[in-house]
């Protein structure tokens, strides 16, 4: 039921601000983290000294975006790979890996077989997963759900920021077993997590404009979107989302990797999504962000800024600014994927396609 939605994509989306906080409930407590998700394999988890997460589209670049949270809170070293190479690539595990899977809908068959392979070579298996008993989780050693509800669209929106979520509670849960972050910035970060929500909320309620925005694109034939750091996976992420849904060739850079080949691709008109680091932390990347869309200006480039509430620095540069509200470095992209999720769908839909079922994909891959 798209319960008077024009379609179970824009429902879902309106769900993102929900999908935050049920896969919060109950994980998180006076400033703490508690997943007694993670108890079956609690005894090794002390233990773990790397982590792969294994995933496919979506469920992958998530994936990139925890990596940067576990990474900087955890101190282990986290590696990102799209679980069909992973799994003929002859990988080195040992038991005190720990592989964490994630997919929407559980039954997804590259990531399925990885993790039997993962454990058939002594890992331990998390996964990350938003459908209860599905054979993913059926086949891990210990399981986080991600309470977003059922995702109908093909195209996953709320099940990606309840995925990043999951594997920002993984690193608190991790940095707390193993002392690397104090008592008050584990509960600094809490704090961020239980303000995400109606953060995602105001995100959703200014971004209104995107549909005109989208139409006035109807026409283009390539998008190209860049992030740095933490914005580099939602660079992917809106690109995939332009390519699943709107057939459009779309492609998503590290901003830094720009003059190293894409800026090749600049010419006058060429539609640039950049997303922009908030300037107030000192250890900012935001003035290279910057110098990244002068660049690309310079060369004719139409650049459309996702920036947060009060940063001037982009608006001379760019001809469209969406606006996130504050939020610390690693919990802006959370915020800032979120117009382009409604840029994906508002661009099929002007271009009168179907944003739930786009041509040629499926919802749950069940084959390799
Ligand atoms: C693809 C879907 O086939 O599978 C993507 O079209 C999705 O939207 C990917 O991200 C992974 O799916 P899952 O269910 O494993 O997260």
């Amino acid at each position: 039921d798209k319960g008077g939605w024009s379609s179970f994509m824009a429902k879902e989306i309106s769900e993102e601000p929900e999908a935050v906080a049920k896969t919060i409930l109950g994980r998180v407590h006076d400033g703490a983290v508690t997943l007694t998700d993670l108890d079956p394999i609690a005894d090794r988890l002390q233990q773990v000294d790397r982590v792969i997460v294994i995933a496919c589209g979506t469920a992958a670049y998530a994936g990139i975006l925890g990596k940067y949270a576990i990474e900087q809170w955890a101190r282990v070293p986290v590696e990102v790979e799209l679980a069909h190479e992973f799994r003929y690539r002859d990988p080195v595990l040992d038991d005190r890996t720990l592989v964490v899977s994630i997919s929407q809908s559980g039954e997804t068959m590259d990531t399925l077989m990885a993790v039997k392979y993962a454990r058939e070579q002594g890992a331990q298996v998390l996964s990350i997963c938003n459908t209860q008993g599905a054979t993913i989780p059926r086949e891990s050693d210990a399981v986080i759900y991600t309470h977003a509800g059922p995702e109908v669209a093909v195209a996953s929106t709320k099940a990606f920021i309840a995925q990043g979520v999951a594997l920002y509670l993984l690193g608190l849960h991790l940095a707390t077993l193993k002392g690397t972050l104090t008592t008050e910035q584990i509960a600094e970060q809490v704090a961020e997590l239980e303000g995400l929500a109606p953060k995602l909320q105001q995100t959703i309620e200014d971004a209104s404009g995107i549909a005109e925005l989208a139409k006035w694109m109807a026409d283009t034939r390539s998008v190209l979107f860049l992030g740095r750091h933490v914005g580099y996976p939602i660079a992917l992420e809106g690109a995939l989302k332009l390519k699943e849904l709107a057939y459009i060739h779309a492609e998503g850079f590290a901003a830094g990797e720009l003059k190293h080949g894409p800026i090749a691709l600049i010419e006058p008109g060429q539609i640039v999504f950049v997303i922009v680091p908030s300037p107030r932390d000192p250890r900012s990347l935001h003035p290279k962000v910057v110098s990244n869309i002068q660049e690309i200006r310079a060369r004719g480039a139409r650049v459309i800024a996702i920036a947060e509430e009060g940063d001037a620095a982009v608006l001379p540069f760019a001809d469209e600014v969406l606006r996130i509200p504050l939020a610390t470095p690693l919990f802006e992209p959370l915020l800032a994927v979120a117009p382009l999720h409604m840029f994906g769908m508002e661009l099929a839909a002007a271009k009168g396609l179907d944003v739930d079922q786009p041509r040629n994909l499926a919802k749950s891959v069940t084959v390799e």
